[in-house]
């Protein structure tokens, strides 16, 4: 808070000096904010550059700070690979400068700071695939998850959230009867989450999500995944035709309809344009008798 509020009034001073020296200072960044999916993190802002460009600098909270993205004219950084630590807090800030041919009498550039982040409290975690098994006994389920895969690679190979998250990741079960709008609820720290006490017969529908225990909760749960049903509804044949194969239908006979039009006319042509040559032979004839 303290730093943002510093951080906020050097830009002021310096948004004065700017005004002060001259028309040709760039402006400071704007709207620094981070966006992070499953590790990849990317420091956004506004607006684009014109005759200018941005650097970015970055650092673990209090520590000395290192340039990427150096004279850049996007509005965005990707420090994925340079949040290493992935339980610090980072900080970084956006400076705008001009280009190396403008003349410029500033004594520092400006800038703008991004809200403080910490990539395993704060990246969003993706929706998760699964499978649903049914045991013998078929008043019993099973949903199986696999962990998502990170943009963070190790050994040349992609880690996924358990890695990171080890104990403190849970999936959370959402599952309601097919076509019913009440929702039970189960979570497992395991990947596999057990659902007992099923109606037999009966196909229920599924979502899983990633939760992160130990977070804040406005970032503790991961996307949901689309819903999966089991067992697949057996459908009664009106069902089964779906709107698609109706549709195609359709479209089929309207072509036969079109095609038989088409040769109706051509036909009907060809009769006329054979009877009218008859005709031209016919006065042909009677031209060279005359
Ligand atoms: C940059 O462009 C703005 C307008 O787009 C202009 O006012 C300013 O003088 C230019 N600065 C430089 C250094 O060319
Ligand atoms: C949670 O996982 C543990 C270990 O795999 C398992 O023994 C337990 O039955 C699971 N519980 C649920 C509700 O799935």
């Amino acid at each position: 808070m303290y730093n943002a509020a510093l951080g906020n009034v050097a830009v002021l001073a310096l948004t004065l000096i700017s005004a002060i020296s001259g028309e040709n200072d760039p402006p400071p960044a704007q709207n620094v904010a981070w966006s992070s999916y499953n590790f990849k993190t990317i420091l956004t802002w506004s607006p684009k550059p014109t005759n200018y460009s941005y650097s970015v600098q970055y650092s673990r909270l209090s520590e000395d700070k290192t340039m990427h993205c150096i004279r850049t004219r996007e509005t965005e950084c990707d420090l994925t690979d340079k949040l290493e630590n992935l339980r610090s807090t980072y900080t970084a800030d956006v400076i705008s400068e001009p280009l190396p041919s403008a003349k410029t009498d500033f004594v520092e550039l400006p800038y703008a700071s991004a809200p403080h982040f910490c990539p395993y409290k704060e990246t969003k975690i993706g929706s998760p695939k699964f499978k649903v098994i049914q045991n013998e006994d078929t008043t019993k389920m099973e949903v199986h998850v696999q962990d998502p895969l990170t943009a963070i690679k190790r050994n040349g190979r992609p880690v996924n959230i358990r890695e990171i998250f080890t104990s403190d990741l849970m999936y959370k079960v959402q599952y309601s009867k097919a076509g019913s709008t009440g929702k039970s609820k189960t979570q497992n720290h395991s990947n596999v989450v057990k659902i007992k006490k099923l109606e037999r017969g009966v196909s229920y529908c599924f979502t899983v999500a990633a939760y992160i225990k130990s977070r804040k909760p406005q970032h503790q749960m991961g996307a949901w995944s689309i819903p999966v049903c089991w067992p697949p509804k057996t459908a009664s044949f009106f069902e089964e035709i779906s709107w698609y194969v109706l549709a195609g239908g359709a479209t089929i006979l309207l072509f036969i309809l079109i095609l038989l039009i088409i040769m109706i006319v051509l036909c009907c042509k060809r009769a006329r344009l054979s009877k009218q040559v008859k005709i031209e032979a016919a006065s042909g004839t009677t031209t060279t008798t005359v």
